[in-house]
């Protein structure tokens, strides 16, 4: 006959199905789970991950000679879910940057005078010209989108998060 374990003695209560699951069950089935975790977070941000760089091809966006100075063509890029604009300068350069704030993802739109790209959620402000911040509490400047025109066509080919 074994002999009976001391806790047992001094607490001499028995609960219904307490030998259902044992402590080393319990470690084991914890340990499986946290590994099954970490195994499916890794999977969900390596998908992620090649989901993004395949949607960030070349992208034909507007025709040139359809660009106004002072009008930014609003197109989406890298995928359907990113707003972004292009600008036709006034010395004739092209801009294009990501439309959304790198505060906190407002939308920006292009001032007035053609000079600034604002947010209006907390009164950020970009230059047209370098996305590069001027004022306001964003810290990092607009996503700038490479261009290049091919036969009278503007097309995206990248994004540089700067
Ligand atoms: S979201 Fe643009 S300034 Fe805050």
């Amino acid at each position: 006959m074994t002999e009976m374990p001391v806790w047992r003695r001094d607490f001499p209560y028995e609960a219904e199905a307490e030998d259902d699951v044992t402590r080393r069950e319990f470690v084991r089935f914890l340990s499986l789970g946290s590994g099954a975790f970490a195994v499916s977070t890794v999977g969900v941000a390596a998908l992620t991950s090649a989901r993004g760089e395949q949607e960030a091809g070349e992208q034909q966006v507007v025709a040139l000679d359809a660009l106004r100075v002072g009008e930014p063509h609003l197109f989406r890029y890298p995928t359907s879910k990113d707003p972004a604009l292009l600008l036709l300068r006034p010395d004739g350069r092209l801009a294009a940057y990501s439309q959304k704030c790198t505060h906190l993802g407002c939308v920006v739109y292009l001032d007035e005078e053609g000079e600034e790209l604002v947010c209006p959620c907390h009164e950020g402000g970009f230059s047209a010209d370098t996305g590069d911040v001027i004022f306001g509490p964003p810290e990092r400047p607009l996503p700038r989108i490479s261009v290049e025109v091919r036969d009278g066509t503007v097309w995206a080919t990248g994004v540089d998060h700067g």
